[in-house]
């Protein structure tokens, strides 16, 4: 006998603004394509679902995961409990006009469960700005916010106006302004206050006038190569576009979740060793006495770059991708990430830090 259904006070079917399926594989959820099944998976489509959703596990003592685009987790195991997939949409203009912004911004509203990237050419059509140089990155929206997504040179946290969420703590909505998100190098409150917060849309502050950025390395010579002189937003999400995907190998065809770790943060006189020892090594220098490295430097410096085992494997294009060659799973990947972390950590005594979900 099925052991929920003996115990459960409200069985889960499927109801108004919500599909759920049992027993579910989770392969296909995740960009690392990894066999994993969740005891329950609910496809949530209306925000309105979610509270009594969360009440009913709660009720039935079943532990919730949130899953946005699956471009962040990597199961190593099956889960138990309840994966609530967000699957809300809606794109919406709320302010055309925000009085006493620079650039005269516009103020936009994106569903949790909208597609990252057509979000960025959408707001590219409308003629908003800021969001280009962040094109291309995979997953949802909402999931965006929670690891403050940063790429040649900008972070999402910059344009976030807001964010509504649902607090499992207060079971209320809260709206948490970018002061209250607490925005970092891969790091949110979200981030910090794991599994409290449920977010359900964000607001971006978009201008429409803004100084382009193009100083991270190759973004200029992209644009070049593509013979444009005086690029615009859309131009450079293109230049973008293309530099992703020839650097980084592309999730729909090879399992991956971009980059494994973080670029770790030391102290300033690591450092300074480290850069006396290799000279070629890239060091970024922080406030504080501390300095960020390069994650996929001294993975590559550990001869780790291609580095292979069964199929599970580190990316011969960039070496802070692992790769599921195809017949991988979870546990296999995660030995390979502690084999790296124990190898960088024995060579050059920094700890990497995963940077998506392990389950
Ligand atoms: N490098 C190597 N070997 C490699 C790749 C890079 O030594 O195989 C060194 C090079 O010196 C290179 C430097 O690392 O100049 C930086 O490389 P890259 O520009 O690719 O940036 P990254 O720091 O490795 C970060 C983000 C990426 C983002 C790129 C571009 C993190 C953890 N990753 O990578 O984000 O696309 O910058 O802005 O901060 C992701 O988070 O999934 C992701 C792909």
């Amino acid at each position: 006998m099925n052991d929920h259904h003996a115990t459960s006070t409200l069985p889960f079917v499927t109801g108004y603004g919500y599909t759920v399926h049992e027993n579910a594989s989770m392969l296909d959820r995740t960009t690392f394509r990894v066999p994993a099944r969740a005891a329950m998976l609910i496809d949530v489509h209306e925000f309105d679902a979610i509270p009594c959703l969360l009440d009913d596990a709660a009720k039935q003592h079943r532990e919730v995961l949130i899953l946005g685009g699956g471009s962040n987790v990597l199961f190593t195991r099956d889960w138990p409990g309840v994966v609530l997939a967000l699957r809300t949409r809606g794109l919406d203009i709320i302010e055309q006009h925000v009085p006493g912004t620079p650039g005269d911004a516009a103020l936009v509203r994106a569903a949790a469960g909208e597609v990252w990237d057509d979000f960025v050419h959408w707001t590219l059509a409308h003629g908003l700005r800021g969001l280009e140089n962040l094109a291309l990155i995979p997953g949802s929206v909402g999931a965006t916010p929670i690891q403050n997504i940063g790429a040649y040179g900008v972070e999402v946290g910059e344009f976030v106006d807001a964010v509504y969420a649902y607090d499992r703590t207060t079971s209320s909505i809260v709206r948490l302004d970018r002061a209250a998100c607490a925005f970092a190098y891969r790091d949110s409150l979200f981030k910090r206050d794991s599994g409290r917060y449920l977010i359900t849309a964000v607001d971006f502050l978009l201008p429409r006038e803004r100084a382009l950025r193009l100083d991270y390395d190759g973004v200029r010579e992209e644009l070049a190569a593509m013979g444009v002189d005086s690029p615009d937003a859309r131009a450079v999400a293109h230049a973008i576009s293309r530099v992703r995907t020839r650097k980084l190998p592309d999730p729909v065809t090879t399992g991956n979740a971009g980059s494994f770790f973080k670029n770790p943060i030391v102290s300033a006189d690591l450092a300074t060793a480290l850069e006396g020892e290799h000279a070629r090594m890239p060091l970024w220098p922080l406030a504080d006495g501390l300095a960020k490295l390069s994650a996929a430097w001294l993975i590559e410096a550990c001869g780790l770059k291609g580095f292979r085992q069964g199929d599970a494997g580190v990316s011969d294009q960039h070496a802070l991708v692992l790769i599921n060659y195809g017949g991988a799973n979870g546990a296999q990947l995660w030995a390979l990430a502690r084999h790296i972390q124990q190898t960088v950590l024995a060579r050059f005594g920094v700890a990497l830090e995963p940077e998506p979900l392990v389950i």
